[in-house]
């Protein structure tokens, strides 16, 4: 919540806007009414969605999956993989991902499937790691089709830590990490096309505020929060990837999609305290289990009707890329997403802090190389 009271430069009309403090009381109710909707019914709302989610014929799709060693990740990968595609676990313990990868095959053996699957390392708190990530697989000159951004952190009740970038972590790891490895793997899903970047996003993005003056929220205007910096990370998200959806032209063939899991029992809670994360564990019926909060991002990842709907919206010039709700149907994201001017604030500083030229999406689109200030081979 804040104030409106600061002059902000003048927008593409002729007024002079005031520069927006905060979510106004209305905006911050209604983004409230969206989360207790999802908390209390979710269950509700998907009992039309089968668990686990029944896939399409997926024996030919590369997909990269951040995070997947764990959670609404592990499950996305391990459904990927044993319906056929190609998956590529995107992992900064990759120990971890080996050994799910040797328990998914022992449980895939009744059904004569031997899984394709590897691991690559990356550790999003580096940008480095990210950019040399994207450069080894590019260097590999084969297609992705699917890029599932679902590594996330929600430090709740920690102190405000900065990676060794220089930024806030909840930014870094929800944020601006994805949002680099999407534009440096964009040669690849040319390849793929029709490709899709899927961005496991969150129905706390309603409550969310973004001030792209101030992105690593150390400028004393808001206070900092865990809280603070989970929602103003995933609401940045939405709004770079609506930018990113208008900017790639419809012949790349690459949708861009965020997706609410809905509220999810997983690691995510780890930082809550014990008596919390009991207490969490007892309200099953209200939370999703991993297999279910899948399902809206591999219902993205691979359903043929996606893609139109990203062109749909594209050709429809909607200010927004497509939200897919945990239901698995289309969602108008918050009303905050919308406010195209602070989009595009959102989008030239995300680019400015992961050292990325402002024209490096066309510049990718057309093929020529583009250089970034991380990860060039040390
Ligand atoms: N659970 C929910 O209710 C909920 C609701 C809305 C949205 N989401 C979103 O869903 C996504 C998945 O979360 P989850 O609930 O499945 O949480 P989780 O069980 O904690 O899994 C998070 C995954 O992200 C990985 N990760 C964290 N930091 C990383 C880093 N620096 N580099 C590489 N990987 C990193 C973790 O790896 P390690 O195992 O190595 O730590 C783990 O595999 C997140 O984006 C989260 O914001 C979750």
């Amino acid at each position: 919540m804040g104030t409106e009271d600061e002059a902000a430069p003048p927008s593409s009309s002729s007024s002079v806007k005031k520069k927006k403090q905060g979510l106004g009381w209305i905006e911050w109710i209604r983004g409230w009414m969206v989360v207790v909707q999802e908390m209390l019914f979710q269950r509700i709302m998907a009992s039309h969605l089968h668990n686990p989610m029944p896939l399409p014929p997926i024996n030919d799709l590369t997909c990269i999956v951040t995070g997947s060693t764990s959670g609404i990740g592990c499950e996305i990968a391990r459904q990927l993989a044993q319906a056929g595609a190609h998956v590529v676990m995107a992992v900064r313990n990759t120990k971890a991902a080996q050994e799910l990868i040797q328990k998914w095959q022992i449980d895939s053996e009744g059904f004569c499937i031997a899984l394709n699957v590897e691991v690559m390392q990356v550790d999003l708190l580096s940008l480095d790691s990210v950019a040399r990530f994207a450069e080894a697989w590019n260097a590999r000159s084969v297609p992705v089709n699917a890029l599932i951004n679902n590594a996330g952190i929600f430090s709740i009740g920690e102190p405000q830590k900065f990676s060794k970038d220089g930024y806030e972590e909840h930014l870094q790891v929800n944020h601006l990490a994805p949002a680099l490895l999407s534009v440096l793997l964009l040669p690849s899903l040319m390849r793929g096309s029709p490709s899709r970047i899927v961005n496991v996003n969150s129905v706390m993005h309603y409550v969310g505020f973004v001030d792209p003056e101030d992105m690593n929220v150390t400028s004393g205007k808001r206070k900092y929060s865990s809280f603070i910096g989970y929602t103003s990370s995933k609401l940045a998200e939405v709004m770079f990837s609506s930018v990113l959806h208008k900017r790639i032209p419809a012949e790349a063939g690459i949708g861009v999609v965020c997706v609410s899991p809905g509220i999810v029992q997983t690691n995510v809670a780890r930082d809550l305290p014990k008596i919390v994360q009991a207490a969490y564990r007892l309200i099953p019926y209200f939370i999703f289990n991993a297999q279910e909060g899948s399902r809206s991002a591999l219902f993205a990842a691979t359903d043929p009707s996606v893609s139109e709907y990203c062109e749909m919206l594209r050709s429809d010039e909607w200010p927004v890329c497509a939200f897919i709700s945990q239901d698995c149907r289309p969602a108008n994201p918050s009303e905050e997403s919308h406010e195209v001017q602070t989009q595009y604030e959102v989008w030239e500083k995300t680019l400015e802090m992961i050292g990325l030229p402002s024209d490096a999406v066309e510049r990718l689109i057309e093929g020529q190389e583009v250089k970034c200030r991380y990860g060039q081979q040390q």
